[in-house]
C-alpha cells in the first residue's frame, strides 16, 4: 500500500491534533449491536440456534426483525475507527454523522466479510484455487472489491489464506489448500484484484490478510486449537501467503486466535513485529480476530482484560474488533506509562494511512447509482457470468470409468439428493450478501438446458432416506445422478469434524442406488475434502463440484452434458479413510518412507498414501508428458517438458513443476511446488512448455528463520498431479 509523501503529511498533520481519547476511538471496531426484537441476550441466542433450540431459520427471522444500535453518539463524540456493515445507505448515514459532527471529521472504515464474493458469489476459496488460474483469482476480487464499495464496504475481511493439512478442520473450505507456493500466488492475486485498480474510488478496498498466522494448523483440526511447531516450518510453509500478500501491499491483516508455540497471535510480538511489520515491512494495520483480545485472558496469557489489552497494543496488534478493551483500559494504559504515546501513535497512523489511500477523507460516501444498481435487482450480468467462468474452472473429475461421463445426448438422468434441487446450499460458508434469485441449482442447470432429467429427492447430508423415491429413480432414468456431499453449515468457522465421509446415510444412499444395477454418476457439492475410499472403489465416476457459488448449477450441468470439459485440479488431498489426516504432499521423507513393508511408516488398517493427491484431476481427454530437459543456466535453471493431448477432444491441462532438495541441512519435502502453467491442447496437439526455475527460489528457511541456498543434489519433476510426474537430477553449487 503505497501513500504519496502529501497523503503521508496529512496523516502527520491529522495525527499531530488528535486527543487521547480521539487516538483510543481509531483503534475501536465496533459493529452494530443486535438490541431488542428478543427477550434473551444476543449471546444466548446463538447458543440457542447451536444446540438447536431455535433453527436458523427462527434465528434469521428474529434477526430480521431485532433493532441495530449503530453507537452513533460514540461516532460523534470520536470513539470509533471503524464499523462492520454491508448496507450502503446506512454507511452513508454513518459516515456523515463521522465527517460533519466529529471534532476532526475522520472517516470510518467500513468492514465486513467477502470472502468469496458478496451478491454475486463464486466458488469457495479451496475450490477456485484448483483452478490454478492466477487471472481469474485477480478478477474475481476485483468484482467482490466493486461490489462491496456499491455497498459501502471499504475494507473486506479477505483474502483467508491459511495453508491447511488436516481436513477435519472446516476452514479448509475458505484458503487455498494445502500447498504454499499455490496459496502465495492465489494471495498475490486476491491482493491485487481487491487492491490495485484505483481508476476510482469505486473499484478498489483494502484487504486484510487472514488469519495470520498458522491457524491452519490446529492440533487435530479442532478449530482454535493450539498451534505448535518449529521455526523453519512456521516461515517455510505458513507465513509464504502472507509474506506474498504484504509484497503486493496487503493494507491490512487480521491476527489469528490461535496460540503459536505457547504465544497467543493477537499478543505475539514476534510475529506481529519481528517478521510482519520490521521484517516484512507492512505499513497497514492489524486487527484482532473477533474477541481475540480478551480471550487472551482464557489463553493464559494475560491476568485480565487490561493485561490483554496491554499486552496485545505493545504487541503490535493496531485495533480491537469487538472487545472495547482499548477503548475501556488504553487511557489508563497510555497516562500510567505501560503503553508509550509512540505505541498508540504508530497504530493510529497505520490505520489513518489506510483511511487516506482509500480516499475517504475525500469522499466516503457511495453514490446514489451504485446503491441503485443493487437494490432489488439481479446481479450485473457479467458478474454472474464471471462466477460460472469460475465455477466451471473449479470443477475437478475424479474418476470417470468406461468414460460414463460426458452425459451422451438425451439420456434419460435420474437427478437424485436433496443437494440437487438446492440454490442455497451451492454458495458455501461465509456469504452473507447474497440473494436466491441470483442463484442456480443443478437441477436448474440441467432443465434448463432440456436435459431429459426428473428429480428425486431420496435424501440428503441429514434426515432419513425415501425408499420409495429411491426405487422410483432407479426405474425412470438410464442413469443416475447422485448430487451428494455437505450443507453449507457444515464448512466454515466452527465446523470442525471428526468424520470426513460422506455425511448422514448419503453413503448407504449411494449402496442402495448401486444396488439397482443402474450406472451411478456421483456429484459431490462439499466445503472439504472427503474420505472417499468406498465411493471410489464402487462409482464409476465421480466429479467434485464443491460449493461453486450462484452459477453452480449450470457449471456442473455444462460438464455433466459435455459442455465444458473438466478442468480443475485438487488443491487439497483427499483421503481414502478417516483417520489419516493431517494429510498432504509435500511432507518430508522420513527414514521408513511408507511402502507395503512392515516396518515403515504406515497404518495396519487404512492407506497412508492419498486417494486423491494434491493437483489431481481427470479431463474428457487424455494428456501424456515427455523429454523432461533440465538445463543449469547462471541464475537459474530451464526447464522444459512436452505435453500432448492424446484423447479425442481438446482440453485444458495445468502443467505442474515440483523440485525436491534432496540433502540439506534441515530434512525437506518430498516434492514442493514450484510453478504451474495452464495449457489448452487440441486432439493430438502437443507443446512443449517452459519453466524458468530461479536459483534463489531453491532455498529454505532454517530455524533462525534465515533463508539459505544449500549446494547438492535436486530433483526436478513436472506432471498433471503431484504423484505421477517425470523426474531429473541435478547436482548445483549456488
Ligand atoms: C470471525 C472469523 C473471521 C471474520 C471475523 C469477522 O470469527 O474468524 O474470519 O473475519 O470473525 O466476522
Amino acid at each position: 500500500m503505497n501513500l504519496t509523501q502529501e497523503q503521508k503529511d496529512r496523516v502527520e498533520s491529522i495525527l499531530a491534533q488528535m486527543t487521547l481519547e480521539e487516538k483510543i476511538g481509531q483503534v475501536n471496531l465496533e459493529s452494530p449491536s443486535i438490541v431488542g426484537g428478543f427477550d434473551v441476550p444476543f449471546e444466548e441466542l446463538i447458543e440457542m440456534m447451536t444446540d438447536g433450540r431455535i433453527s436458523q431459520e427462527e434465528f434469521g427471522q428474529i434477526m430480521a426483525t431485532s433493532t441495530r444500535d449503530y453507537h452513533e453518539d460514540d461516532i460523534r463524540a470520536g470513539r470509533v475507527g471503524a464499523m462492520m456493515g454491508d448496507d450502503p445507505v446506512k454507511a452513508n448515514e454513518l459516515q456523515k454523522i463521522a465527517l460533519e459532527e466529529s471534532r476532526l471529521g475522520i472517516p470510518l472504515l467500513m468492514g465486513f466479510d467477502v470472502i468469496h464474493g458478496l451478491r454475486t458469489v463464486y466458488p469457495i476459496a479451496i475450490a477456485e484455487a484448483g483452478s490454478f488460474d492466477d487471472d481469474l483469482f485477480e478478477r474475481t476480487a476485483h468484482m467482490a472489491a466493486e461490489e462491496s464499495r456499491a455497498h459501502g464496504i471499504t475494507w473486506n475481511f479477505a483474502p483467508m489464506i491459511d495453508v491447511a493439512r488436516d481436513s477435519r478442520w472446516g476452514r479448509v473450505s475458505e484458503g487455498p489448500g494445502e500447498d504454499p507456493r499455490l496459496g502465495a500466488r492465489f494471495a498475490r492475486a486476491k491482493i491485487r484484484g481487491l487492491q490495485n485498480d484505483q481508476s476510482s474510488k469505486e473499484k478498489y478496498v483494502a484487504a486484510c490478510m487472514k488469519h495470520y498466522v498458522a491457524y491452519g494448523a490446529c492440533e487435530s483440526g479442532r478449530d482454535y486449537n493450539t498451534t505448535m511447531m518449529s521455526n523453519s516450518m512456521l516461515h517455510n510453509v505458513y507465513l509464504q501467503t502472507f509474506r506474498a500478500a504484504v509484497e503486493e501491499g496487503a493494507a491490512s491483516a487480521m491476527a489469528s486466535f490461535n496460540d503459536l508455540n505457547g504465544v497467543p497471535c493477537t499478543v505475539n510480538p514476534y510475529t506481529l513485529r519481528t517478521v510482519l511489520k520490521d521484517g516484512y515491512g507492512m505499513n497497514g494495520f492489524v486487527v484482532s480476530d473477533a474477541n481475540g483480545i480478551k480471550e487472551c485472558v482464557t489463553h493464559g496469557i494475560a491476568r485480565d482484560d487490561e493485561d490483554a489489552g496491554v499486552q496485545a497494543m505493545n504487541a503490535g496488534l493496531d485495533m480491537d474488533m469487538g472487545t472495547h478493551i482499548y477503548k475501556d483500559y488504553l487511557r489508563k494504559a497510555v497516562e500510567e506509562g505501560r503503553v508509550s504515546m509512540a505505541v498508540l501513535d504508530d497504530a493510529v497512523r497505520r490505520i489513518l494511512n489506510v483511511k487516506m489511500w482509500l480516499g475517504l477523507f475525500e469522499n466516503p460516501y457511495v453514490p446514489e447509482e451504485s446503491i441503485a444498481e443493487y437494490a432489488d435487482r439481479d446481479v450485473p450480468q457479467a458478474h454472474s457470468d464471471l462466477a460460472l467462468e469460475a465455477a466451471e474452472k473449479s470443477i475437478v473429475l475424479l474418476k470417470n470409468e468406461e468414460s460414463l461421463l460426458p452425459l451422451q445426448p438425451d439420456t434419460k438422468i435420474s437427478l437424485v439428493g436433496s443437494l440437487a434441487d438446492s440454490r442455497t446450499e451451492i454458495i458455501g460458508a461465509w456469504a452473507m450478501s447474497w440473494q436466491e434469485r441470483d442463484c442456480v441449482s443443478i437441477r436448474q442447470g440441467l432443465e434448463k438446458r432440456g436435459a431429459n432429467v426428473k428429480y428425486f429427492a431420496c435424501g440428503g447430508p441429514e434426515g432419513d432416506l425415501n425408499k420409495e423415491e429411491i426405487e422410483e429413480a432407479a426405474q425412470w432414468g438410464d442413469v443416475i445422478v447422485a448430487v451428494l456431499g455437505e450443507l453449507d453449515s457444515m464448512s466454515g468457522e466452527a465446523s470442525s469434524k471428526a468424520d470426513i465421509t460422506l455425511p448422514g446415510k448419503q453413503r448407504k444412499l449411494l449402496k442402495k442406488l448401486l444396488k439397482t444395477g443402474k450406472k451411478v454418476v456421483l456429484v459431490l457439492m462439499n466445503g472439504r475434502p472427503l474420505a472417499l475410499g468406498w465411493e471410489d472403489e464402487n462409482v464409476p465416476a465421480i466429479l467434485e463440484g464443491w460449493h461453486l457459488g450462484v452459477r453452480m448449477g449450470d457449471a456442473v450441468a455444462e460438464v455433466l452434458l459435455g459442455e465444458k470439459v473438466p478442468e480443475g485440479k485438487l488443491s487439497s488431498s483427499f483421503p481414502a479413510v478417516n483417520g489419516i489426516e493431517p494429510l498432504y504432499y509435500n511432507h518430508p521423507s522420513t527414514g521408513r518412507p511408507g511402502s507395503k513393508s512392515k516396518f515403515t511408516s504406515r497404518y495396519l488398517d487404512a492407506p497412508f498414501a492419498a486417494l486423491y493427491p494434491f493437483g489431481y484431476g481427470l479431463s474428457y481427454t487424455t494428456f501424456s508428458y515427455s523429454d523432461l530437459t533440465v538445463k543449469e543456466q547462471k541464475d537459474c535453471l530451464e526447464i522444459s517438458v512436452k505435453v500432448a493431448n492424446t484423447g479425442e477432444r481438446e482440453g485444458t491441462e495445468t502443467v505442474q513443476l515440483y523440485m525436491q532438495d534432496v540433502t540439506a541441512s534441515l530434512v525437506r519435502p518430498v516434492k514442493e511446488l514450484k510453478d504451474y502453467r495452464k495449457i489448452t491442447l487440441a486432439a493430438g496437439a502437443q507443446e512443449t512448455v517452459q519453466f524458468t526455475l530461479p536459483k534463489q527460489d531453491m532455498g529454505f528457511f532454517n530455524n533462525d528463520a534465515q533463508y539459505v541456498l544449500e549446494d547438492g543434489l535436486f530433483r526436478i519433476f513436472a506432471g498433471g498431479n503431484s504423484r505421477d510426474c517425470l523426474e531429473a537430477e541435478i547436482c548445483i553449487a549456488f
